[in-house]
């Protein structure tokens, strides 16, 4: 069933897409990672944060987004299935969701029950547009409440696994799928009456209305389609997605670059383009689709800090200046920045020096290579939600990460964030299909500060040859156990602790070198890798073997919270 929609693809903007927005750098603009000038500036008001991708005629699902914990993962599976989908607060006008073309709305879950006072509600376009709905969780219950059915306090809160029993078999929601099927469920109210002219598609031992719909496409499901612990739940979605939505599944990667690279062509015109490289794979990914769409009106700027791993800053030019052929401006200010952080001690002073002598250093190099009309960078969908969700601005500041100085005063440029829209795994994809190796690909994330946060007390050129060397043979027989890839980091700290050792017939006095190896999903929780003790032994070995000054090495075996994955 594909439902009509009163858009025309008229409707789209001029320059979907690429988002540019002044910034003018007088003002206490902050810095997101300190090699992405102007992130903290992109704390957009929902108004601005259009949502809109590169692609005019495009289709989009719009995921009303009520507070689940699994918001960004229903945007997720959807893109997976080849449809673009942005989250949109509940409250978003009917004006700035028809820019993005929807094809049907998913309203999530959320903590609220349908009659606290104030609980978010559908906005009334969600049915007079006639486009399908499918409400999860909390987006049920709403549903049922606004359209007459009965919703009431649960008498037994049901959480976890739960089996499905379909009572329909020819509903388009559930074609292809087994009469009996595992679902995870995670919900205190419930749907008791169904509204007028709706069926009950499903039931749970639980929960006799599991699943709901009318021949309308407004659908509702109790349980959680989006998490992996409802196995066929991606089916779920997409027979929505395609049978009730008449999607075609036009978010691919290839549709993606070619938008980006139309859109950054009309934004940019004759204008120049600067971007701070890191050597990461957003500010990759995001340099090399300019440079596909603007060529030599790009130059990227490379700032060596000193506080790179070894051989990163040979490896990063060799990809993009000699493989990629990006004019790319390299600035090897090690020395600065040492002297900067002479004598200093405390990791948030640390952040804050580097984060203000890049700006400089970036400044004078901006200005060597002339004036720039626009700044690209490798901000991505993650950032854009975190940094306008309510629980981003009370949460408590553990490191200023993305907090670490201004803008220089006399900039003024636009900027560019083709990655805006995008998860990191799509991120990857793109890079992958523009052609970036794969080492750059998959490379795990490095903070900023480097391994100036990974030395323990001052930092100072002798102790960053000792711990370099180290890092290095860490990653090294990572990489050789072929873990590299599933870890989320791997690197070696230099402790401030000396210890008694015994090498051959002496006494040794030596440093402490600390390995950290975590998984992770997003940084904001992590687990230490039990890494085979093999492993561990021959990283151990090789460090006290081969770096001088190093005798003791042990392993850290903290998860995020309590700990950090840094140290510092
Ligand atoms: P923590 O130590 O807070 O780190 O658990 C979480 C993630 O952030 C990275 N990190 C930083 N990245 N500038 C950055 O660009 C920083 O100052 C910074 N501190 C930590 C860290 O490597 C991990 O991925």
């Amino acid at each position: 069933m594909t439902m009509d929609n009163d858009l025309k693809s008229g409707d789209q903007p001029e320059n979907p897409g690429t988002e540019t927005r002044r910034v003018s750098t007088s003002g206490d603009i902050e810095l997101g990672t300190y090699l992405e000038i102007a992130k903290g500036q992109e704390a957009t008001k929902p108004s601005e944060d259009t949502g809109r991708f590169p692609g005019v005629d495009r289709e989009s699902i719009i995921v009303l987004d009520f507070g689940s914990q699994y918001n960004m993962l229903i945007a997720r599976r959807v893109r997976e299935s080849k449809v673009y989908s942005v989250l949109m607060p509940p409250d978003s006008s009917w004006e700035s969701i028809a820019s993005l073309n929807p094809r049907g709305f998913i309203l999530s879950g959320g903590p609220a029950s349908v009659y606290d006072p104030g609980a978010p509600m559908p906005p009334p376009y969600i049915f007079e547009k006639r486009l399908p709905v499918l409400g999860i969780c909390y987006g049920m219950h709403a549903l049922a409440h606004q359209l007459g059915g009965k919703v009431v306090k649960g008498e037994k809160r049901e959480y976890g696994h739960a089996v499905l029993h379909l009572n329909e078999q020819n509903s388009p929601l559930f074609q292809g799928l087994p009469p009996s099927l595992p679902v995870w469920m995670s919900h205190g109210d419930e749907v008791i009456e169904l509204p007028p002219s709706f069926h009950n598609l499903a039931s749970t031992d639980n929960s006799p209305i599991a699943a709901m719909g009318n021949d309308q496409g407004i659908l509702g499901l109790a349980f959680h389609p989006e998490v992996a612990h409802t196995p066929l739940g991606k089916s779920i979605l997409q027979n929505f997605l395609y049978n009730i939505c008449g999607c075609k599944g036009t978010w691919t990667s290839g549709n993606f670059i070619t938008d980006s690279i139309q859109s950054i062509k009309d934004t940019v015109g004759s204008g120049r383009v600067i971007c701070a490289l890191s050597g990461g794979v957003d500010s990759s990914v995001a340099a090399t689709l300019v440079h596909k769409a603007i060529g030599d009106q790009l130059t990227c700027i490379f700032v060596n800090n000193g506080f790179l791993r070894r051989e990163e800053a040979e490896r990063t030019l060799e990809t993009f200046r000699r493989n990629l052929k990006m004019k790319i401006k390299y600035v090897d200010a090690t020395e600065r920045f040492l002297k900067c952080l002479a004598g200093v001690i405390d990791p948030e002073l640390k952040r804050q020096r580097i984060g203000e002598e890049f700006i400089r250093v970036f400044e004078e190099s901006a200005s060597q290579i002339g004036q720039a009309d626009f700044l690209a960078q490798g901000t991505l969908y993650p950032d854009v939600i975190e940094s306008s969700s309510p629980s981003s601005k009370a949460s408590v500041k553990i490191k200023t990460h993305h907090n670490v100085g201004g803008l220089p005063a006399n900039m003024s440029l636009s900027l560019i964030e083709p990655l805006r829209y995008l998860f990191k795994d799509e991120v990857r994809e793109v890079g992958l299909a523009l052609g970036l190796p794969e080492d750059v690909i998959w490379r795990q994330p490095f903070p900023g500060p480097g391994l100036a946060i990974r030395i323990i007390g001052e930092v100072t050129r002798e102790k960053l040859e000792t711990l370099r060397a180290a890092d290095w043979i860490v990653m090294h027989e990572i990489k050789k156990a072929k873990l590299y890839r599933s870890l989320w980091q791997t690197f070696a700290v230099l402790t401030d602790v000396k210890s008694v050792g015994v090498m051959g017939d002496f006494r040794t006095y030596g440093n402490v070198v600390a390995v950290r190896a975590v998984t992770s999903e997003d940084a904001m929780t992590a687990d230490w890798a039990h890494l085979p003790y093999d492993l561990l032994a021959r990283i151990s070995n090789r460090i006290v073997n081969e770096v001088p000054a190093v005798n003791r090495v042990v392993y850290d075996i903290s998860s995020k919270p309590p700990s950090t994955i840094e140290w510092e």
